[in-house]
């Protein structure tokens, strides 16, 4: 029996990524690779939806890309690519825009939030056909999985419409995909509002970037903004800081929150910050310190990646090659 074929991606704009990355998405990819055939790629396209600057998008892509493998994602077992390096994403995208319908396009509620934040001058018709796009790099690999977020069930959903839409007026060609909610996935919160989920997009200070130096990680969470009261427990509700300290911990060393909660019973916040600061520095520093070395081969990296863009076009060419003569090309 073949394994299941996953496909994942992951923007290069920040550079770093976060631990909310590596706890709500990046940590599965790692475990998925066991169990399936995994196409993981750096979604370089998706990026210029904003605004990028070339020498620094190229700069991210790679730090991107050895991230991943410092985390774990091993290039032996999995395809690892960049998405501009596969050109098959483009040429299937422009079909399945062409199946999709501009009102449909239209109720796609990440594009309506952007847009609205970015006004009608700052938006692009690349925003606005992203999550085809995102059908697109998953359709071509006829992945049967995608690990995906609350956030991103809605465009998982177009795909999988436009899959049997396609199906349906040209016969059978694409695998409909299923989304699976990654299992063991936390969701993280920013440290500065914890009401929110830690997010680059958010000021610097709430987010816990991999790539931090140890006395930046430990600053950021000791001016982590904790509740009032003073008892270490996990309360969301009344507790939200407290109890996203204790997830981060809980989930990097792997001990339950209720063994922290007893163990922790009469201290205060800031013995908690300064462990898990510890911690969080225990587990980014051989991450941090493995990405610069892939950094610092930078053709070797390279050569990882361009092997990667040859197996995943090998699949997505077959998959372009039957989609065009089905469409009449
Ligand atoms: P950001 O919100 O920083 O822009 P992305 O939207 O690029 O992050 O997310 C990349 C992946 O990381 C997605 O799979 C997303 O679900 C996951 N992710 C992002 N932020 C968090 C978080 N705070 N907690 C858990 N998972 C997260
Ligand atoms: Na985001």
């Amino acid at each position: 029996v073949p394994l299941p074929r996953v496909l994942s991606g992951i923007q290069p704009t920040a550079g770093s990524f976060h631990l909310g990355n590596h706890l709500g998405a990046l940590r599965q990819w790692v475990s998925l690779q066991e169990s399936t055939e995994a196409f993981y790629c750096v979604v370089d396209l998706h990026a210029i939806t904003v605004p990028q600057d070339p020498a620094e998008l190229r700069r991210n892509t790679l730090v991107s890309a050895a991230q991943l493998l410092a985390l774990g994602v091993d290039p032996e077992r999995s395809t690892l690519f960049v998405q501009s390096h596969v050109p098959e994403h483009l040429q299937l995208s422009w079909v399945l825009e062409c199946l999709t319908g501009f009102g449909e396009a239209s109720r796609m509620t990440q594009f309506k939030d952007k847009s609205q934040r970015e006004g009608t001058s700052g938006t692009t018709v690349g925003l606005f056909t992203y999550p085809v796009l995102q059908a697109a790099d998953i359709l071509v690999y006829q992945a049967d999985q995608v690990p995906v977020g609350e956030d991103q069930r809605q465009h998982l959903e177009l795909t999988r419409d436009l899959a049997i839409r396609f199906n349906g007026r040209y016969g059978q060609t694409f695998t409909v995909p299923e989304a699976v909610i990654p299992q063991g996935a936390a969701r993280v919160m920013d440290l500065q509002s914890p009401d929110k989920k830690m997010s680059k997009s958010l000021p610097p200070a709430g987010c816990v970037l991999l790539l931090d130096e140890p006395k930046v990680t430990a600053k950021k969470i000791r001016s982590a903004v904790t509740d009032t009261g003073r008892e270490i427990v996990a309360d969301p509700v009344n507790k939200p800081g407290v109890t996203n300290l204790l997830t981060m911990h809980s989930e990097l060393s792997g001990r339950p929150v209720a063994e922290l909660e007893e163990r922790f019973a009469g201290r205060g916040y800031g013995d908690l910050k300064k462990e898990l600061a510890e911690v969080v520095v225990d587990f980014v520093t051989p991450v941090r310190e493995r990405t610069q070395e892939l950094l610092d081969d930078q053709a070797e990296l390279e050569r990882i990646l361009l092997r990667g863009a040859a197996r995943a076009r090998e699949v997505a060419a077959a998959t372009v090659a039957t989609v065009y003569d089905r469409v009449g090309f």
